[in-house]
């Protein structure tokens, strides 16, 4: 059985006061689902990481960072590392997003080492990729994201890449309101798992979570997470609201 997740990805929103209401009326609302096993994360920035991981203490509620730099410290202004991360009890940390891929031109050879530093410090990667519209109008989805994955995890080791949760986001489908159907994100999971396996063994492919991402809200949620290989979700815009965010988590 593999782990089942729904994970919000606050983005550039919520003040303090905001992160801490939201989490505050996510761990009222989601009480009254029977949750678990079900993962429920939400990243908020990093100033609001320490108030937001004290307001979901003792929930069920985990606090994660959307970045980090892969250097232990040094001269890099501006950025976070791991261990800085791990301090203030955040364990798990999203890589790659297409936006910080597209509007800070993060590479596969920058997460490859920012994976390395997550494992190093014994953390957790939420592992994003996708494909652009014009690859998905070429044809060449199967091929970008073979390439997102071998060029930034296939380095690790079977046991080290069972640790990573992989996040399917096709960048077409990012907040746009246009979602995958679920055979496209069905068909596009089956090809993760079936190069995983080829790369590593059947194992670690039935191991891994991967999460479908990109416009997923109430209404289209119950029918992608239906999909034998979809784990849940990474959630944007509906990760904001708590009512459209429970009702997605109700849905896994
Ligand atoms: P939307 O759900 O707003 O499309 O965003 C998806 C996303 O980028 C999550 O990381």
């Amino acid at each position: 059985m593999r782990t089942k997740i729904v994970a919000g990805n606050w983005k550039l929103n919520n003040n303090k006061k905001e992160s801490k209401q939201l989490i505050k009326d996510l761990k009222e609302s989601i009480k009254k689902l029977k949750l678990k096993d079900t993962r429920v994360i939400v990243a908020p920035t990093f100033v609001n990481l320490s108030s937001s991981v004290k307001e979901a203490k003792k929930s069920k509620i985990e606090v994660v960072a959307q970045n980090m730099h892969q250097a232990k410290n040094g001269a890099f202004t501006g950025e976070i590392s791991a261990d800085m991360l791990k301090a203030i009890g955040v364990e798990t940390v999203i890589l790659g997003h297409s936006e910080r891929r597209t509007y800070f031109n993060e590479t596969d050879a920058a997460l490859a080492e920012k994976v390395d530093a997550i494992l190093e410090n014994k953390m957790e990667t939420i592992f994003c990729f996708g494909e652009l519209l014009e690859d998905r109008k070429s044809e060449n989805h199967f091929k970008v994201v073979e390439s997102q994955l071998s060029n930034a995890l296939f380095h690790l080791k079977g046991e080290d890449f069972k640790s990573i949760i992989l996040a399917y986001e096709p960048v077409w489908a990012i907040g746009t309101g246009e979602t995958a159907s679920p055979e496209q994100a069905q068909e596009m999971h089956a090809f993760i798992r079936s190069i995983i396996e080829k790369k590593y063994t059947k194992e670690v492919a039935e191991k891994v979570s991967i999460l479908y991402g990109g416009s997923v809200k109430p209404a289209n949620a119950e029918e992608i997470f239906s999909k034998p290989d979809v784990d849940g979700g990474l959630i944007g815009g509906a990760a904001l609201k708590v009512a459209d965010f429970t009702a997605i988590i109700k849905a896994i």
